[in-house]
């Protein structure tokens, strides 16, 4: 059921209320300029906030300007970015920043954000909101859990999420967009747990429709933890992190490593290569890619 007016806007007050009170303690939150806060949002896709908090001080130090970004070398950019692991993410992050320079800057809205190579709805929504006043609150799978619970109802698609969503940034103040996302991500992690919710410390549980309903039905059965060892994930890394420790000359990646035999390794090094990633400079030599792009 369709929340009112009212409801929304006494959701909003309490949860911008609760936010002032009980928001985390990030650096990441000082910064507010659209370059930067982009880089911080596509960290923290897929990398604990409190590790993108530490990052993103050092690669900003490194980058620290959108211009900084697209004139780098594709290599040091992703020097930059270890750490934080799924790479092609910095190669992404590098096009994008190429493209909007070249462009005259990075967008404010999130139309002509979401158009930039790589940048997807939650990122084009969560810069322009936390960034340039933008209105319309970006939804991962966190603030999509919020608002599914605050609606209630059958599971919504993405698009009436993003509707559901919108209501709520529709009835607050210019600028508060950002705020309200960023404090949906707090009570998301803190208190709207995915498995284990605590509903009875909710700032929101006089006006949520699953208030003290939710736990239950949505405790998932654990399956058996895989070896991160034996991913496809950590072989990637791994050769990723010796190209970054080889430098300009490159290194010899030939055989196995770890649990990974020697044909599983030439796959993964020639997939580097295909996703620009890795440049092979001799027989079985490769490191990252020193490509110069020339920039105004
Ligand atoms: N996850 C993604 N973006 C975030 C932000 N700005 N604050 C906290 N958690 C986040």
């Amino acid at each position: 059921m369709a929340l009112t007016v009212s409801e929304i806007k006494r959701i909003n007050k309490l949860l911008l209320a609760w936010y002032k009170a009980n928001a985390r303690p990030l650096k990441i939150r000082e910064r507010n300029k659209p370059y930067e806060v982009l880089i911080v949002e596509v960290m923290a896709q897929q990398t604990q906030i409190a590790r993108v908090d530490e990052l993103a001080t050092r690669f900003l130090k490194r980058f620290p300007t959108l211009r900084a970004l697209a004139g780098a070398e594709t290599a040091d950019v992703l020097e930059a970015w270890r750490g934080l692991g799924y790479n092609r993410r910095a190669l992404l992050l590098h096009r994008a920043a190429e493209a909007a320079h070249a462009a005259g800057g990075l967008p404010a809205t999130h139309e002509e954000l979401e158009r930039l190579p790589g940048i997807g709805s939650y990122t084009a929504r969560a810069v322009a909101a936390i960034a340039s006043g933008g209105r319309e609150i970006p939804v991962d799978v966190n603030i999509a859990r919020v608002v599914q619970r605050l609606v209630g109802g059958p599971r919504l698609t993405a698009k009436p999420l993003q509707a559901a969503a919108n209501a709520f940034g529709a009835e607050l103040g210019d600028g508060e967009a950002g705020r309200w996302a960023q404090a949906a991500m707090d009570l998301a992690s803190s208190v709207c747990r995915a498995s284990a919710p605590d509903c009875s410390s909710c700032p929101l549980k006089s006006v949520c429709a699953s208030a003290g309903r939710v736990a239950a039905s949505e405790k998932k059965g654990r399956s058996a933890p895989v070896r991160f060892g034996s991913t496809a994930r950590w072989l990637r890394g791994r050769l990723l992190d010796e190209l970054r420790d080889a430098g300009r000359g490159g290194v010899i990646i030939r055989g196995a490593r770890g649990e990974h035999p020697a044909p599983a390794v030439a796959a993964t090094i020639r997939r580097l290569c295909d996703e620009g990633l890795a440049e092979r400079v001799a027989t079985a030599t490769y490191r990252l890619p020193r490509r110069k792009k020339e920039i105004d």
